[in-house]
């Protein structure tokens, strides 16, 4: 477990899979996931037991340390150990606990696993052209636009354009070495 102020990370668990289920298919969390929906309950269970001990990506559930409610998931997916890299992801599924500055607590909580635990030397993401509320969140904990891909990802009956950000692990150390 890694704990922010009023958050923490944990592996996740086979019983979080209904709630990321209900989050991937509700319609205003998703319409910015890059995530293929409508999801089954059946397929997101079929999904964790096939993915539960595969070393390419690591899941985490997030959970108030207050109420200890799940409230939504964060992880590193695509992990090469030989290229040293990985894909970041974050989804507060909960609407309710959005605005709460939740995700900024999470990203270096993640970040840090990525450089200090598993010694990777890059993290980098996608978001949808719509989002701009997660890439001006992303920018302000450090990640740097690297790529603006025209017409990338088919999703909501249209083709969109994705950026992709990154942070370095040394970027990642100057900029939180008083935090960690
Ligand atoms: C995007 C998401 C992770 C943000 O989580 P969150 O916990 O609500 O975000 P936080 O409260 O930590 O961030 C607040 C910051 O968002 C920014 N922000 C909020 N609304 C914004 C908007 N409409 N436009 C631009 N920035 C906005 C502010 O800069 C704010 O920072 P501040 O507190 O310094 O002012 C969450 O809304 C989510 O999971 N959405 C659905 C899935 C998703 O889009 N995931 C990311 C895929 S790339």
């Amino acid at each position: 477990m890694f704990k922010g102020k009023r958050i923490y990370i944990r592996k996740l668990e086979e019983s979080d899979v209904k709630k990321k289920t209900e989050w991937v298919n509700n319609e205003i969390v998703n319409e910015t996931l890059m995530f293929d929906f409508p999801l089954s309950l059946s397929e997101s269970l079929e999904w964790y037991r096939k993915t539960h001990f595969n070393r390419n990506r690591w899941d985490f559930a997030i959970c108030e340390i207050q109420s200890d409610n799940l409230i939504g998931m964060t992880g590193l997916i695509d992990l090469s150990y030989r290229h040293r890299r990985a894909q970041f992801y974050i989804t507060i599924g909960e609407m309710s606990a959005w605005g709460k500055g939740y995700a900024k607590e999470v990203i270096p909580l993640t970040l840090e696993f990525a450089f200090k635990e598993l010694g990777l030397e890059k993290v980098y993401l996608f978001t949808f052209d719509n989002n701009v509320k997660a890439r001006t969140i992303y920018e302000k904990m450090g990640f740097k636009q690297e790529a603006l891909m025209k017409k990338q990802y088919f999703l909501h009956g249209k083709l969109n354009d994705l950026y992709q950000h990154a942070i370095l692990k040394e970027e990642f150390l100057e900029m939180y070495k008083d935090k960690i």
